[in-house]
């Protein structure tokens, strides 16, 4: 595949001059419980092991759903209709803030890279919640209230279609949302709050400093 075949490319033009690489990977990644990966996982654990063979030292981040996809993906309706269309059932996510996603990059480029070497990083929030619960947090935060649909299948596919994306994405994204509904994204760790000593940006947290980006 061409993603492939450019990062070997990228990395091997620039191998002497390379200390360390934090690359930003996927908890869809690897699962080591059950072996299971998805497409887009898949995806992500061939990037994986091409750094790995590369031999420079390397950390992968392997990170939940962003809260940033509120805004990136779901903004537009948020502001426009008061509502955001996802077909994620009661499916519960750990989402993750992308700044402190952000921020385990920075620390382990910076500070004791040695001790994060070879490591690979599945951080999370504290607490796993679904997008109902989310649609209230972003009610009380922005000050309006804010709905999520919980929509069909098939309209998913044809929005995404409709938006110019590839099948082989839609596809995978509609994979996604299969597997969340059985538990494959609620899964939380201590990972970030060993590695930061503070705890992770909380999704309350995440609509307040956003709250500007929904109106
Ligand atoms: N979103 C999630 O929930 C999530 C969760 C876990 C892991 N991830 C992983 O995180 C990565 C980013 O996902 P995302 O959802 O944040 O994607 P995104 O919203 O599409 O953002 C991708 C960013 O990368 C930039 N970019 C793309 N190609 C580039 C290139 N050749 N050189 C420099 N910059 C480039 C884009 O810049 P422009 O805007 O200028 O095009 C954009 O800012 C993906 O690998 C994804 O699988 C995402």
């Amino acid at each position: 595949m061409t993603v492939y075949s450019n990062l070997v490319k990228e990395i091997s033009k620039y191998d002497d001059s390379i200390n360390h690489i934090v690359k930003l990977s996927s908890m869809a990644a690897y699962d080591e419980e059950t072996g299971f990966a998805t497409t887009i996982g898949s995806i992500h654990r061939e990037e994986e092991k091409i750094v790995e063979e590369s031999g420079i030292p390397f950390t992968f981040l392997r990170p939940p759903a962003f809260m940033q996809n509120f805004i990136t993906q779901f903004g537009y309706t948020i502001r426009t209709q008061d509502a955001f269309y996802v077909p994620g059932g009661d499916a519960k996510l750990s989402f993750i803030d992308a700044r402190d996603v952000a921020a385990v990059a920075v620390k382990a480029l910076t500070v004791d890279s040695q001790q994060h070497t070879g490591k690979a990083y599945t951080i999370t929030s504290q607490e796993a919640i679904c997008y109902r619960q989310t649609a209230e947090i972003l009610s009380k935060e922005v000050g309006r209230r804010i709905s999520y649909i919980d929509i069909p299948e098939e309209d998913a596919r044809k929005g995404m279609k409709d938006s110019g994306m590839d099948n082989w994405l839609v596809d995978a994204i509609m994979e996604f949302y299969s597997i969340i509904k059985v538990g494959h994204a609620s899964k939380t760790t201590n990972v970030f709050e060993e590695l930061m000593r503070r705890k992770p940006i909380t999704f309350s947290q995440f609509a307040r400093d956003y709250a500007g980006a929904f109106k």
